[in-house]
């Protein structure tokens, strides 16, 4: 193999879902994967799968393996593991439950504490088509600011912002390189 056919889109970028249970990560990444939302089925994932894309930004083929993980409390050591080879991460909250949006903070210290220091983080205000959003977007961009990280709202529901957020990411991780 020459330098030559080793092309862009043979970079494998890590990227992991993390944020707590029921924010809509695997929703997201169905959403991104195949264009679909299937509302009745609730099931929090158990353990940790991955699903590969490629993304063309700019006319370049970047390749994502996208791992999505569970937020429940019990698998959280597994999540942790996985941190360390994360290229990027996203945090997703949920903006119809404030819980989620302030347990933020403490899945920024995690990520902190486990990730590389120049992970690319994207902050993810999800279900933002919801009527019973009680987050406001103001509260996600002000907490995007103060840990300088980027922020958007997405709604796996309608795919409002999905591609557009990945898409985001993969043309940050390119620029990395
Ligand atoms: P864990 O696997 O337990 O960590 O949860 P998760 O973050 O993967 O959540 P999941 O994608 O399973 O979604 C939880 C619930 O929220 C499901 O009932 C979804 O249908 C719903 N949901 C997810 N995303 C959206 C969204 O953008 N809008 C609305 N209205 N509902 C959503
Ligand atoms: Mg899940």
């Amino acid at each position: 193999l020459s330098a030559a056919d080793v092309s862009v889109e043979e970079i494998l970028h890590k990227t992991i879902l993390v944020g707590d249970s029921g924010v809509g990560k695997t929703s997201l990444l169905v959403q991104f994967d195949t264009g679909t939302f299937h509302p009745s089925s609730f099931a929090a994932t158990v353990g940790i799968g991955f699903t590969n894309k490629v993304l063309v930004v700019d006319g370049a083929k970047v390749k994502l393996q996208i791992w999505d993980t569970a937020g429940q409390e019990r698998f959280r050591s597994v999540t942790h593991a996985y941190y360390r080879d994360a290229h990027a991460l996203f945090l997703l909250y949920d903006v119809t439950n404030r819980k989620s949006f302030d347990n933020t903070r403490a899945w920024l210290a995690e990520i902190n504490e486990y990730a590389h220091r120049d992970v690319i983080i994207m902050l993810l205000g999800n279900k933002c088509d919801s009527e019973d959003r009680v987050v406001n977007r103001e509260d996600g961009e002000r907490l995007g600011r103060e840990y300088k990280v980027n922020f958007m709202e997405t709604s796996a529901k309608t795919g409002l912002n999905v591609d557009v957020a990945f898409t985001e990411v993969a043309r940050a991780l390119r620029d990395k390189r």
